[in-house]
């Protein structure tokens, strides 16, 4: 049986990367489910693969796709959780822009047949992301001051909501006062437009010197060098989990030096004499090593929706007709939440 998938055939503007070709049904390995998709999410991280910037991107031609939202069509032989027929959303890695996709049974989970696809794209890589970086790997305590940069985006927006559900005082930088006055819908305490401040100068005019005891960073570069002076000693910890930065910068070596004198040299010992701590993030590595951590993340995370503590921001919904302007969209950095695409 054939199926329409949206191949990544080069690098560049999305009106040139993508085509739709028939491709076979793939068949689910033993410990995978094969989902016929109604809906995918996009992530940063395909507009930086489109444009040949992402380290983990498999070689051309490919299909991208981190997540898709629909009904359980096969499942392999050792999948004992699931059954056919049921409504799921899974991570993919990679394969996900297309009618049907595999994917581990353990990063996928049941979702309510009335929840809205967009919603529901949201809890695979971006929830499944801050649930990793604020739950998981770190814990968030009230009266902690933490910044979370890029606070408006798909990742950003469920960090928000995850420090304000802990009691956080928030600082969130987004790039335009359109996504100020969002942030500041979802509760964040200091929203700062970084393209107008230079947001270490701000958050020291806020709060003084060393405040912050959380720094969830997905800039990369410089941004981390001014965050580390920000962070209090005894506390302070940051999460990198991103370099969108580095799209802005030139392809090849001299971009990547860049981006690594950018963010500069950490001693060990300098973090053990003022107690701080820095951890990388990188879901794929853990889907690869600690698949029961990933699982716990995303059983957290539909947890916490159906409770009503989290409720993913819907940015924009586009026909796969459309797909180069919800790329677009979210490469020009117009998007708040998320942006899925839908099949039809
Ligand atoms: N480590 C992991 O496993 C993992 C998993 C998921 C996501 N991520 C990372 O998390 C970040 C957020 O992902 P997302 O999918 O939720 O995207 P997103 O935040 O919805 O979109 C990216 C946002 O980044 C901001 N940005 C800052 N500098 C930028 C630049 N130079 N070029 C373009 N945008 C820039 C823009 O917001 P402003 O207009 O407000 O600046 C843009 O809207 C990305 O860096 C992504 O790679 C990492």
């Amino acid at each position: 049986m054939k199926m329409r998938a949206v191949i990544l055939k080069k690098f560049g503007s999305a009106q040139e990367a993508f085509e739709i070709q028939e491709r076979d049904i793939p068949t689910p390995q033993d410990h995978e489910i094969c989902v016929k998709a109604e809906a995918f999410g996009l992530n940063f991280a395909d507009v930086m693969a489109r444009q040949g910037l992402y380290q983990d991107c498999p070689p051309l031609p490919t299909v991208l796709g981190y997540e898709v939202v629909g009904h359980i069509h096969a499942i392999g032989k050792n999948v004992k959780e699931f059954e056919v027929g049921q409504r799921v959303v899974s991570l993919t890695r990679f394969g996900g822009y297309a009618e049907y996709a595999v994917a581990d049974a353990r990063a996928a989970v049941v979702i309510p047949d009335d929840m809205d696809f967009a919603a529901a794209a949201a809890i695979a890589t971006q929830y499944g992301t801050a649930y990793y970086c604020a739950q998981y790997t770190t814990q968030l305590h009230a009266g902690e001051h933490v910044l979370i940069q890029a606070a408006a985006g798909g990742v950003g927006t469920a960090l928000v909501q995850m420090a304000k559900n802990k009691g956080c005082i928030v600082y969130g930088t987004a790039g335009s006062e359109r996504k100020l006055e969002y942030l500041r819908s979802l509760g964040v305490d200091h929203p700062i437009n970084y393209n107008t401040d230079d947001f270490e100068t701000k958050i020291k005019q806020i709060a003084g010197k060393q405040p912050l005891d959380v720094v969830f960073d997905s800039l990369g570069g410089q941004a981390v060098k001014k965050a580390r002076r920000l962070l209090a000693n005894g506390t302070g910890r940051i999460i990198c989990y991103g370099v969108a930065s580095r799209s802005d910068k030139a392809k090849g070596i001299l971009g990547d030096l860049k981006l690594v004198a950018g963010l500069g040299v950490l001693p060990v010992v300098s973090l053990l004499l003022k107690s701080q701590g820095v951890t990388g993030v990188n879901m794929l590595r853990i889907a690869d090593n600690r698949p029961d951590a990933l699982n716990t993340c995303l059983k957290g995370v539909v947890a916490q929706i159906k409770s009503g503590e989290l409720n993913p921001t819907i940015g924009g919904k586009y026909s796969i007709n459309d797909l180069v302007e919800a790329h677009d969209f979210l490469g020009n950095r117009q998007s708040m939440g998320k942006v899925a695409v839908y099949w039809e």
